[in-house]
């Protein structure tokens, strides 16, 4: 099951699917040109056809092979964050199969940073489509053994990396009228960007957008199997998992299980700890899970949307 980055190559040569190590998360990786290889993906994830996936290039000039054209602000940004954790929503090539872009007539793009990833893309010798390596609206997987456990017998075989640096998918960014629109928070934050294109003195203010624009974003997403509440409580039920962040709250004895994403506050580490701990609660047959959302302001934006969408409220 546990491959190396040639044996990873060989099967994506062949059509396989294979999950790899990003920075991020863990995708789930097929030749993005290669219609079987898609197919194979979306049925194994159990994921709908009209949710596209982000395809992973090596070098920027790949980005030919994918986009039709490329906005100004679209390249300044992969100038300033590629490789990294941003993902650019360009309208797509003929040669770029509908499966892979759900239907729709753009194509998300992603340079991921963490060097394996970049080898295997590499020794693959062609882009890689790689939605997260999890079932369909369940939690991301931040380490090899998440992928084990939920998609063991659905794959071909699994990279491991180790854990993932940054914890949250990727900044999902489109572009409307040429000026960038934020789809998917992640750790390129809107205020990075902003800074970058100098965008801070204008009205221009990149908000998340309506789902359609982004079909993968749906209101239930990231989910564990125990359900995960959004609010602090008076009296907590027997059996209750906390997942916590900061000082503990005063009612913190009541509760059976208690992971905090982070003791000092600090938003890097809380996402890096966000989807393990999350996985970690979910194993321990506990009734429900309570957490609360963090300030709302940079990576906090990115972790309280996959909070919500994991509460599905
Ligand atoms: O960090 C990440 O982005 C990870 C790693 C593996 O790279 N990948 C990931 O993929 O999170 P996935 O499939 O779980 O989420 C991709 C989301 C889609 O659900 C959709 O919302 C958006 O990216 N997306 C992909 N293609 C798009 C397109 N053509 N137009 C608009 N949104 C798109
Ligand atoms: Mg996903």
């Amino acid at each position: 099951m546990y491959l190396s980055l040639d044996e990873a190559a060989e099967i994506l040569k062949k059509g396989g699917i294979v999950a790899i190590p990003t920075e991020t998360v863990y995708g789930l990786a097929g030749n993005a040109f290669c219609e079987i290889a898609i197919a194979k993906i979306f049925a194994a994830k159990e994921r709908p056809f009209f949710d596209p996936l982000i395809v992973h290039i090596a070098e920027f000039g790949e980005i030919e092979n994918l986009a039709a054209t490329i906005p100004k602000n679209a390249k300044l940004l992969a100038e300033k964050f590629w490789p990294g954790p941003m993902t650019l929503v360009l309208p797509k090539k003929k040669s770029v199969p509908d499966l892979t872009t759900g239907g729709l007539s753009a194509v998300a793009v992603r340079m991921p940073k963490k060097q394996i990833a970049i080898d295997i893309i590499k020794l693959a010798g062609f882009a890689l489509a790689a939605p997260s390596a999890n079932m369909f609206q369940r939690l991301s997987p931040t380490k090899a053994e998440h992928v084990l456990e939920q998609l063991g017998n659905r794959i071909d075989g699994i990279v491991d990396g180790g854990a993932c640096e940054v914890g949250v998918e990727s900044t999902v960014i489109g572009f409307e009228n040429e000026m960038p629109v934020i789809y998917r928070p992640g750790a390129i934050t809107s205020e990075m960007i902003k800074e970058h294109l100098d965008l801070k003195t204008t009205s221009h203010s990149p908000l998340t957008t309506a789902d359609h624009v982004s079909p993968g974003l749906l209101q239930k997403h990231y989910s564990p199997n125990t359900p995960l509440y959004l609010e602090s409580l008076s009296e907590v039920p027997p059996n209750s998992g906390l997942l916590a962040f900061g000082k503990l709250p005063a009612n913190s004895k009541a509760f059976a299980k208690i992971l905090n994403l982070s003791e000092n506050e600090d938003l890097i580490e809380a996402a890096a700890n966000l989807y393990g701990m999350l996985h970690k609660l979910d194993s321990c047959r506990l009734g429900g899970i309570y957490a609360t959302l963090l300030p709302q302001a940079g990576l906090g934006n990115a972790i309280n949307d996959r909070l919500i969408r994991a509460a599905g409220c």
